[in-house]
């Protein structure tokens, strides 16, 4: 694996390894923080970023890992700075940048197709999807799966119920390809947008899934619940602007919640997840950030130093 396009480039093996990495670089991150000592094991190496729809943790989180390993960054985060405003193919615009650095990290307004996606593996350095249209964000279910091993010890059995834009989440296609990987688990589906049941999958999940018509339904599974993971509406990839969200997490859901229930959400939040309710332990909506910056730790690691021994 040289290149990190769709979450398939993750076999289960990757998975488990770059978890425990990541483990690996939080414990790095606070025995730094009690000595000082610098973590040089990227020194020398430089990542692009090219952002072209807006970012606050994918790039900082990505930026902050590789300068926290002693790595050097460029980056665009304006589209409109790049060549790209003069008309330039985003295919010249990756292959000039691969000149540049060893990895380039880049998100796309529109989804990447299969022959472009072609095209970039055959790149001179790794090329990692940080989220194209409502595609696929590989990266963020990284983290995601990150965060509920963490706490869950095992990613099977358990029942994960997403709220969201279903139609047009690039978290959710993700997410749900790889907690779809587990038969055991039980995936429950609700649009907060619309009444649209079907999910973008481009793969057949394993574990079953089980559209939820409305809050009524959601309600009724309420305390069975080991994962919630909520999604703002992607008011970007709608045509009007009047997009309401139709659900917002309330303290009466948390009480009928299990205890050791997760409520994720990758962020930004918008009214699904109200800010006053951050007081309750099983809210990692902060945590979320921070482990994106321990799992792209992990993930440059991989690829800049193991890159030549890959598949
Ligand atoms: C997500 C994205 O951009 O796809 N944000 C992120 O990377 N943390 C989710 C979103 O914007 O809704």
């Amino acid at each position: 694996m040289n290149h990190l396009l769709t979450t398939h480039d993750l076999a289960e093996v990757d998975l488990l390894n770059i978890c425990r990495n990541a483990e690996g670089c939080d414990g790095v991150l606070k025995s730094q923080d009690l000595r000082g000592v610098p973590y040089t094991v990227l020194e020398g190496k430089v990542m692009a970023t090219l952002f072209f729809e807006p970012s606050t943790r994918t790039r900082l989180s990505f930026e902050s890992a590789m300068v926290r390993m002693g790595g050097q960054v460029i980056s665009v985060a304006e589209r409109n700075s790049t060549s790209d405003a003069k008309g330039e193919h985003f295919l010249d615009t990756i292959q000039t940048v691969a000149q540049y650095a060893d990895v380039i990290i880049a998100r796309t307004p529109d989804p990447i197709s299969e022959d472009v996606k072609n095209q970039f593996r055959q790149l001179p350095c790794t090329y990692i999807n940080a989220g194209d249209g409502k595609n696929e964000h590989p990266t963020q279910a990284l983290l995601d799966y990150y965060t509920i091993r963490k706490y869950k010890g095992v990613m099977d059995q358990h029942k994960i119920c997403i709220v969201g834009d279903l139609q047009n989440s690039r978290t959710i296609n993700s997410f749900v390809e790889v907690m779809g990987r587990y038969p055991g688990n039980v995936i429950f589906t609700y649009n907060s947008v619309d009444n649209s049941k079907e999910l973008p999958r481009n793969r057949e999940p394993l574990a079953p899934i089980h559209h939820l018509e409305d809050e009524d339904q959601f309600n009724h599974f309420l305390s069975e619940y080991d994962v919630i993971y909520l999604n703002r509406v992607q008011r970007e990839r709608h045509e009007s602007d009047e997009v309401l969200c139709q659900f917002q997490l309330k303290r009466s859901h948390l009480e009928s919640l299990k205890r050791d229930a997760l409520v994720l959400n990758p962020g930004p939040r918008l009214k699904e997840l109200p800010r006053d309710l951050d007081f309750d332990h099983r809210i990692k909506f902060f945590e979320q950030a921070r482990n994106g910056m321990l799992v792209r730790m992990s993930i440059l690691h991989h690829f800049l130093t193991h890159s030549s021994q890959s598949s």
